[in-house]
């Protein structure tokens, strides 16, 4: 008789990435359990879909993390629970740092408390600011350019730290910009607000939204936008398991970064959701954003050298497509 998969804590499962996870852990015969203050979270997708236990609460709050450790065998934590929005992380850094730097650290220290020591940790191509070279390894220099990315590097370092002095086992993921939607159709991105290029594209051929802006049209790239590497979330979700595993297997403490190694321009994805939708889509050019580099293109050689991972759905047609039958569900006609 195979004996049961142990259960995993996954903070911010009721988000979009965390949600993913949730599933894929699932899928593969994992326990699960979810934290989520549902800030920005979605309690109708666990309730209908995941149906797993969902405890409302904050990973700031270290009474409510010692009574979950105390009363659930743990064996490991998925940690997405974070605030992400770039730009309000520049005019309210300190919700910034509360939640993602304060937030994260009570929650490693209830853990140590409660001995669990394996941490699979959601960080972030922000981390490297304006790269030097592209693509980007994980052993470029890292210098975010706003108080978002500095959160997550300072979250690294910490559990850098803890590696050597308290034997505590990580995976940090550096992801480039997630995308799509659960190929099978139950799950996908509901960002409020939303921010990411591809939901904004689909919600304009939705009618929910009348255009979309392209910032910058003068970049060096071949069409002078921004190039982005869109990795699909359901990829990303499968790389959780693969780095939990490594863990489970006593690896020691690494960094991985999580792109597709394709970059797709802000025009190449909008032809993409054009053809996808079949709707024409509104675009208005706008001037460049400061702070956005030109080319954001990972290099995932790593992550499929040391764990055996590689990306399923780099075509961007195909990550379009997914979050589009999802779009249709949650915001179409028929609703989910
Ligand atoms: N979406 C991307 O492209 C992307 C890229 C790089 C890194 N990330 C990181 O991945 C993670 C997940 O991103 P997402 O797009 O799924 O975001 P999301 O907002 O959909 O999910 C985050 C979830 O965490 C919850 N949450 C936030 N703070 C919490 C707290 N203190 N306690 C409990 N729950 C809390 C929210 O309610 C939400 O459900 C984040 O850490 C984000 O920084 C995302």
């Amino acid at each position: 008789m195979s004996q049961a998969k142990p259960t995993i804590l996954v903070t911010g499962g009721a988000g979009y990435i965390g949600s993913h996870a949730v599933l894929e852990l699932q899928r593969a015969g994992y326990e699960t359990m979810i934290l989520d203050n549902l800030v920005y979270g979605h309690q109708d997708i666990v309730d209908r879909v995941l149906k797993t236990k969902l405890i409302v609460g904050d990973t700031g709050d270290r009474q409510l993390l010692d009574r979950l450790f105390s009363t659930h065998k743990i064996e490991a934590v998925m940690h997405f629970a974070a605030y992400a929005y770039v730009g309000e992380s520049v005019t309210d850094p300190a919700k910034y740092h509360r939640n993602n730097v304060v937030g994260t650290l009570t929650l490693l220290e209830a853990m140590l408390a409660a001995n669990v020591k394996k941490f699979v940790f959601s960080s972030t191509c922000a981390t490297y600011g304006i790269p030097e070279t592209i693509p980007i390894v994980e052993t470029c220099p890292q210098n975010p350019i706003n108080p978002y990315g500095m959160t997550k590097l300072m979250v690294e370092k910490i559990l850098a730290d803890f590696a050597t002095a308290y034997d505590f086992r990580s995976v940090c993921f550096r992801y480039f910009n997630a995308a799509g939607a659960d190929p099978e159709g139950l799950l996908g991105e509901d960002h409020d607000p939303e921010t990411h290029l591809i939901p904004l594209l689909l919600q304009t051929a939705l009618g929910m939204r009348e255009s979309v802006s392209i910032f910058g049209t003068d970049y060096p790239t071949p069409d002078g936008t921004c190039i982005r590497d869109y990795i699909h979330v359901t990829d990303l979700a499968i790389a959780h398991i693969l780095g939990l595993e490594y863990l489970l297997k006593g690896g020691k403490s690494e960094v991985f970064n999580l792109g597709n190694g394709n970059g797709f321009s802000v025009r190449e994805t909008l032809e993409s959701a054009q053809k996808v939708t079949q709707c024409e889509i509104p675009a208005i050019e706008s001037d460049r954003r400061p702070g956005d580099p030109p080319i954001l293109v990972g290099s995932s050689e790593k992550a499929r050298t040391v764990l055996g991972w590689s990306p399923q759905y780099a075509d961007i047609d195909k990550i379009v497509y997914h979050a589009w039958r999802w779009h249709q569900k949650r915001h179409g006609t028929e609703k989910v």
